[in-house]
């Protein structure tokens, strides 16, 4: 796992984050199966509710691109501590099981199982009692 470049492309992408209302930029890439890297970047909306985040994006962005199996994603944000994802970002990162989560600020990378972060995440929603 070359988390290097998935870290420089995401801190690249973070450089065009919209984010007038928080003064937040996060940058996310995503490392596709085929060794695509498909990036994104948070934009901020007004009614703050319709607020994308980076994750998300970056999601989409491969989504639309017909890729829908992913290795890895790195989130960059200049925080105290790397940056946390929001239990949304978790849910849509797991939808296409995304294994491998790379969180980091300038000086430092925490890795993370997505199943560490949202736990069985994709057990029980159609179980029905016997
Ligand atoms: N944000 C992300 O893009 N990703 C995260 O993992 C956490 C938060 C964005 C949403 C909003 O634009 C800003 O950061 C502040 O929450």
């Amino acid at each position: 796992m070359n988390w290097d470049s998935l870290i420089e492309a995401a801190w690249q992408v973070r450089g065009a984050a919209y984010a007038p209302y928080s003064n937040f930029a996060v940058g996310a890439a995503l490392l596709a199966v085929d060794g695509r890297v498909f990036t994104g970047c948070n934009v901020e909306n007004l009614s703050y509710g319709l607020t994308q985040c980076a994750e998300r994006v970056a999601i989409g962005a491969a989504v639309a691109a017909g890729v829908r199996e992913f290795l890895a994603v790195a989130v960059v944000a200049d925080t105290g501590v790397p940056i946390s994802p929001c239990g949304a970002c978790r849910q849509v990162l797991a939808e296409f099981g995304v294994p491998r989560v790379m969180l980091a600020n300038r000086d430092q990378r925490l890795e993370f199982g997505l199943d560490e972060l949202l736990p069985r995440a994709s057990s029980g929603i159609l179980d029905r009692p016997e």
